[in-house]
């Protein structure tokens, strides 16, 4: 009866939910910017939901159209095909590495998406929801080619920013096209382009501008970030303009239309599209439906971005899905802001970064350092600088000191005072009552936090699990009284192993190997479920323990050294 009890409500209070991280382009490794500003608060909030019973499907993939690859392919001696083979696999490899828990990573070069994105753009063109219209455009008359996009860079017209693309400027976020330039130059060989007439197909934004505003400002005033709901107001304040969808480019997905030969499709316009086809991809693959996940109005979809991609997943994106008419519409996009690096702007091409790879052949069996420093450092509301002493600092200051202190000293003395195997505790004390119930309100306050996209705040209130330990076990001095009250002792450190267990749950969504390791010492099973957190007792009295492992373990100053030297010779 219990059972079926648990069983209908399980059932009936499920929500699903498709979470999206941004898909990477795949023209170089990814690194530490990328998974502070998309991938670790995206994969905390996944494992969070799935701990919690929830319906998810977490789903990402590799962007591998538009200009950035040719430009790479182009720099590298390269086909396109190549360089998309070696990053796709190379990102996919540093995912694993770092625990970021996809459900599904596809590839927009796979047939799949080429299929879904075509059909797509075929339904709008269909239901007459593009302008189709000649216009002039830059070109290069050295390289006979179109600019758009990367090709071109300017001064933008907004903000003033000299490196504005020709789709958009990173400084201020706007999307541009590529006649809105001011003194526009060719990346490709430098000259100043001059315009040609051309035809292409423009998703009329304008036609959206009031769909957009009740959607957006009027429904998601007081649950979007502030950061993402104030650059869609200044964007929508200033007037939405047809933007165009189409390319004059030979990599990319063809644009599947009469007269749309020599064309693709705007890999802003097929790369969203990559969420819904990698979905499909998985669906066909584990023999389910793909539609509920996209379709069902009550399922919530959540886009995790960086800031750089806000007006292409709360303008552009949903414009396309509201034109389409069956999909269901973002529930929220908690984008973030960016991350610097030890003062600079994180840069690909001026390979000023510290790449996934790179980082693990440094500091190997370190990845949930890195997760956590990037959590408890992350640029949630405004740009945030990584330091490598911060790095250290976090480390050696929080995990080691804190966290692996607390787990090490409950460890050894149930070893030393009971071989390894948990006590009976006596009564209660106050002091023990109370730090019981600290102990309970403090994954109520993660689990707030992370609800509301806080994940700084969730790392902190994570570490004062730690504290809670570390405090009680500084208090109580189970090593003073062992001798002289044995039974106390029993209760303290039956309590103390209690708090560990909660810590090693409630690290799961954020420091997932750490949290595996602490289970497998604690004999707690590696599955767990973020309610299990309420039970009076995790580790049961009798259970052995494993024996101590070391958790975490100093930086010292020479790595730290050899980090900054490496930047040094970076610097331009
Ligand atoms: N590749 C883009 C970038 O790195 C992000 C694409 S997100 C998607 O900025 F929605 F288009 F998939
Ligand atoms: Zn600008």
């Amino acid at each position: 009866m219990l059972i079926f009890v648990i069983e209908l409500n399980d059932y009936m209070s499920k929500q699903r939910y498709s979470i999206t991280a941004a898909l990477p382009y795949t023209n170089g490794p990814i690194h530490i910017g990328h998974l502070a500003g998309v991938y670790v608060p995206a994969d905390i909030y996944a494992r969070y939901l799935r701990m919690k019973g929830e319906d998810v499907f977490f789903v990402c993939g590799s962007d591998e159209h538009g200009v950035a690859i040719s430009i790479r392919a182009k720099k590298e001696g390269k086909t396109p095909k190549e360089i998309i083979d070696h990053y796709h696999n190379m990102i996919q490899s540093s995912f694993d590495d770092f625990g970021i828990s996809f459900d599904h990573y596809g590839r927009t070069s796979d047939p799949i998406h080429h299929q879904t994105a075509s059909d797509f753009f075929k339904a709008l063109y269909d239901k007459g929801d593009f302008i189709e219209e000649t216009t002039e455009q830059l070109y290069d008359q050295e390289a006979e080619q179109f600019l758009a996009d990367r090709f071109v860079v300017g001064t933008c017209p907004h903000c003033g920013h000299e490196e504005a693309y020709g789709d958009q400027c990173e400084s201020c976020g706007r999307s541009l096209n590529p006649t809105d330039l001011i003194y526009p130059t060719s990346t490709i060989s430098g000259s100043v382009p001059i315009t040609k007439a051309t035809k292409h197909w423009f998703l009329p934004l304008d036609r959206y501008q009031s769909f957009l505003e009740d959607w957006i400002l009027k429904g998601h005033a007081d649950d979007w970030k502030s950061n993402v709901y104030g650059q869609v107001k200044s964007w929508l304040d200033d007037g939405l303009k047809p933007r165009a969808v189409t390319r004059d480019l030979d990599w990319g997905i063809p644009v599947p239309v009469p007269g749309g030969e020599n064309k693709v499709l705007y890999v802003w316009f097929d790369a969203p599209i990559g969420y819904i086809s990698a979905t499909k991809d998985w669906a066909q693959q584990n023999n389910t439906d793909w539609e509920p996940y996209w379709k069902d109005k009550n399922t919530k979809l959540i886009h995790f971005i960086g800031k750089d991609n806000i007006v292409f997943h709360c303008i552009i994106f949903p414009s396309m899905l509201k034109a389409e008419g069956s999909y269901v519409l973002p529930t929220n996009v908690p984008a973030n802001e960016f991350l610097n690096l030890e003062g600079q702007k994180l840069s690909t091409s001026k390979n000023w970064a510290v790449w996934l790879h790179e980082f693990l052949e440094d500091f190997p069996g370190k990845q949930d350092v890195l997760r956590y420093v990037l959590t408890a450092n992350a640029p949630e509301n405004k740009d945030n600088d990584f330091t490598w002493r911060d790095f250290q600092a976090r480390n050696d200051n929080e995990l080691v000191a804190i966290y692996g202190n607390f787990i090490n000293r409950i460890v050894v003395l149930t070893h030393k005072y009971y071989e390894g195997v948990v006590p009976a505790p006596n009564h209660n004390t106050q002091v023990d009552e109370e730090t019981i119930e600290e102990l309970r309100s403090l994954p109520i306050q993660i689990a707030t936090a992370v609800e509301n996209y806080r994940f700084r705040e969730a790392s902190q209130i994570l570490l004062k699990i730690a504290r809670l330990g570390n405090k009680y076990l500084a208090d109580e001095e189970p090593w003073k009284q062992q001798k002289t009250n044995p039974e106390r002792v029993k209760t303290i450190m039956y309590n103390g192993l209690q708090i560990a267990a909660v810590l090693a749950i409630a690290s799961t969504p954020f420091l997932p190997q750490t949290a595996n390791k602490l289970k497998t010492i604690l004999g707690l099973s590696l599955q767990s479920n973020w309610s299990d957190m309420t039970q009076s007792e995790l580790v049961a009295v009798g259970t052995v323990l494993a024996p101590s492992e070391l958790l975490f373990s100093k930086v010292e100053d020479d790595d730290i050294q050899i980090q900054l030297d490496k930047l040094k010779n970076q610097s331009i």
